[in-house]
């Protein structure tokens, strides 16, 4: 006679206690591979809270380092900068400007928690007056005529001491030219971590209002992803290392958790996941309504985005997990 799994198997005996569950846990979460993104903005003594993002602030270089120096003291990681000019033009100049926010910010953060990682995003939809990611050339966003402003935005970071650049316009051939610059300028050891599979997601949405990126017209469906094309992201994924990167991201991440497990799957190099603005928000709105317990929301969120394979989490939740995991 067959023997019947039940009652031999019983899977709840493992699930018994929390020291039970805990020796048989598979994935484990580490503030030490959280980023938490950060917005520099112009002027002293500046921490105006973000309406859609409760929690964040854009901050004033000197408010900003004693962010750093807290997010560094428990333990986090790493951080993403993310600018606010004083003004914007057509060319991005702001961008790429030796003098301009995130560089300042950078060289701050850097003297002031050495040991803190400092990544940069590198991208133009903050600096041009249009808030597109690029130039515009004949009403379009011209890919080519980008990669220069793209290059010189990196070498700026590096030279005031980024210890990782991340593009996430989503041109064709950045990553190739921006390690070609990082080369040619003498930051050869800077890696460049690609947000390779980045969709156009409405998800975004909290994000612009915070960086006031928001482009006035169109959207940014030509450069970025198609949500439902996972087959493309694997190959834009396989370009940018073929291009230099050092690290691939997928971002949104809970949406796309198919594609951490990929990438994961299939590539030898540390995945990133962006936790982005409208995930967090999502998740601390249901919270402010009594529909969801913030803190447990956010642990499964981010051991969602772990377990699906991601070794890096970029995540506004930062801290507070970090806190939860002390
Ligand atoms: C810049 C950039 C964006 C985000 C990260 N880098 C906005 C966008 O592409 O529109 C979004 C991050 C978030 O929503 O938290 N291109």
């Amino acid at each position: 006679m067959r023997t019947v799994p039940f009652p031999i198997h019983r899977k709840r005996r493992l699930r018994v206690s929390e020291p039970m569950r805990s020796l048989v846990r598979e994935t484990h979460l580490e503030p030490s591979q959280f980023v938490l993104p950060l917005f520099a903005c112009p002027g002293e003594g500046v921490r105006k809270e973000i309406s859609s993002m409760p929690g964040n602030f854009q901050l004033s270089i000197d408010e900003l380092v004693k962010e750093c120096e807290a997010t560094f003291s428990l333990g986090v990681g790493g951080v993403i900068l993310f600018g606010i000019p004083d003004a914007k033009d057509d060319l991005a100049s702001g961008a790429y400007d030796e003098n301009g926010i995130v560089q300042r910010a950078v060289r701050a953060v850097k003297s002031a928690v050495p040991r803190l990682i400092v990544i940069t995003d590198v991208c133009n939809c903050e600096y041009t007056s249009h808030g597109h990611c690029g130039k515009i050339v004949n009403g379009e966003v011209d890919n080519d005529a980008t990669l220069g402003w793209l290059a010189a935005a990196a070498v700026s970071h590096a030279r005031a001491g980024a210890d990782i650049v991340a593009p996430s316009d989503m041109m064709d051939g950045r990553v190739a030219a921006i390690r070609h610059s990082l080369d040619e300028y003498g930051f050869a050891n800077t890696p460049i971590l690609a947000y390779a599979a980045k969709f156009a997601s409405v998800f975004y949405g909290p994000f612009r209002e915070a960086a006031e990126s928001t482009p006035q017209f169109g959207d940014r469906r030509s450069y970025q992803m198609d949500p439902p094309n996972a087959r493309e992201a694997m190959h834009e994924m396989e370009l940018d290392l073929e291009e230099g990167a050092d690290m691939l991201m997928v971002k949104p991440a809970m949406p796309y958790l198919d594609l951490i497990r990929m990438a994961r799957d299939r590539f030898p190099v540390p995945i990133g996941a962006y936790q982005v603005s409208g995930e967090f928000s999502m998740i601390v709105a249901a919270a402010r309504n009594g529909w969801l317990d913030l803190d447990r929301a956010m642990m499964e969120s981010l051991t969602s985005i772990r377990r699906a394979g991601a070794d890096i989490i970029l995540t506004y939740f930062a801290k507070d997990a970090a806190r939860v995991l002390a």
